[in-house]
C-alpha cells in the first residue's frame, strides 16, 4: 500500500510522465482505430493523471485506486472526475464503459495471476459490448537490479531509488526522502513480471479478443518502448 508520504513523492517529483505518456498514445491510438470512446474507467489510477487527459477531449472519465493518498490527490487535481477508493481484484463498478485502462505498471503489482483473472474478469462484467480494456505491463527488461539512484529535488529535499530483487524474485522499487538531511519516509514498493503469454491466454479465457501486444500502442508512437501494451476487446 502507497504511504500518504510516497503518494505526495509520487505526484509532485515526477512519475506523471508515464501516464502522460500513456494517455498520448492512448489518443492517438483511439483516433487511428475509429475507436468510439464516450466513457472510461482507469483501474489504479493513482494521481488521476490519465483521467485528466481522457476527460480534457471529452470522455466521461472515472477512476478508483487502492491507495487513499492516491485518490486524495487526484480529487484535489480535478474534482469533476468521479473518483473511488477499492480493490481491484474485488471491484464491480454499477456503471458499465466503453474503454477500461490499467497503466504504470499497476498489473505487476498484483503478484498472484488468479487475482489477476479475477481483476480481466471484472473488467469483462462491465465492458460495453465492442468496448477496449487497454494496459500495460512490465518487461523484465526495464526494471535491472542497480546501484542506488540519487536525485536533487531541491537544495533541501533529496531522494534516493534502488531497485532490487528479493528471494523470492519480487522486484522491490525502495524509494527514500531526506529534508535538511533526516530522513522523511522510506517505502518499499513489491512488483513481479508477469510471463506474457499467461496474461494474454487469461484474456481469452476471460472472454476477450486480444488485438494487440506489442511494445507501441499507436503506429505513430516514438522510438520503441520496453513495455508491453495490451488491447483486447469484449465482442459485440
Ligand atoms: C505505479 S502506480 C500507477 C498509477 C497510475 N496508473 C499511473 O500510471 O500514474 C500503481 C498504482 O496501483 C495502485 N494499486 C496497487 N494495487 C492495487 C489494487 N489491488 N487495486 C487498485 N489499485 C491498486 C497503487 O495504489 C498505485 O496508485
Amino acid at each position: 500500500m502507497y504511504s500518504e508520504a510516497f503518494c505526495k513523492v509520487y505526484n509532485e517529483f515526477g512519475w506523471n510522465y508515464f501516464p502522460e505518456a500513456f494517455g498520448e498514445q492512448l489518443l492517438l491510438w483511439i483516433e487511428e482505430n475509429h475507436a468510439v470512446v464516450r466513457t472510461s474507467l482507469d483501474l489504479a489510477c493513482g494521481t488521476g493523471v490519465l483521467c485528466e487527459i481522457l476527460h480534457a477531449h471529452g470522455i466521461q472519465a472515472a477512476g478508483m485506486d487502492l491507495s487513499e493518498g492516491m485518490i486524495a490527490i487526484a480529487r484535489k487535481r480535478s474534482p469533476a472526475i468521479a473518483y473511488e477508493v477499492a480493490d481491484m481484484v474485488s471491484y464491480r463498478p454499477q456503471k458499465s464503459f466503453d474503454l477500461v485502462t490499467c497503466t504504470g505498471d499497476a498489473l505487476n503489482h498484483i503478484i498472484s495471476l488468479a487475482n489477476v483473472a479475477q481483476i480481466f474478469h471484472n473488467v469483462y462484467g462491465c465492458l460495453n459490448p465492442g468496448g477496449y480494456f487497454i494496459f500495460d505491463l512490465l518487461n523484465e527488461k526495464e526494471v535491472p537490479p542497480g546501484e542506488p539512484i540519487d536525485l536533487d529535488f531541491s537544495d533541501t529535499v533529496k531522494a534516493q531509488f534502488q531497485i532490487t530483487q528479493d528471494g523470492s524474485g519480487l522486484i522491490c522499487l525502495k524509494t527514500a526522502v531526506w529534508e535538511n538531511g533526516k530522513l522523511q519516509f522510506e517505502e518499499t514498493i513489491r512488483e513481479t513480471v508477469h510471463d506474457r503469454e499467461a496474461v494474454c491466454a487469461l484474456l481469452e479465457q476471460a472472454g476477450f479478443q486480444l488485438l494487440q501486444c506489442s511494445h507501441q500502442l499507436s503506429r505513430q508512437a516514438d522510438g520503441q518502448a520496453a513495455t508491453w501494451y495490451v488491447i483486447a476487446q469484449k465482442p459485440q
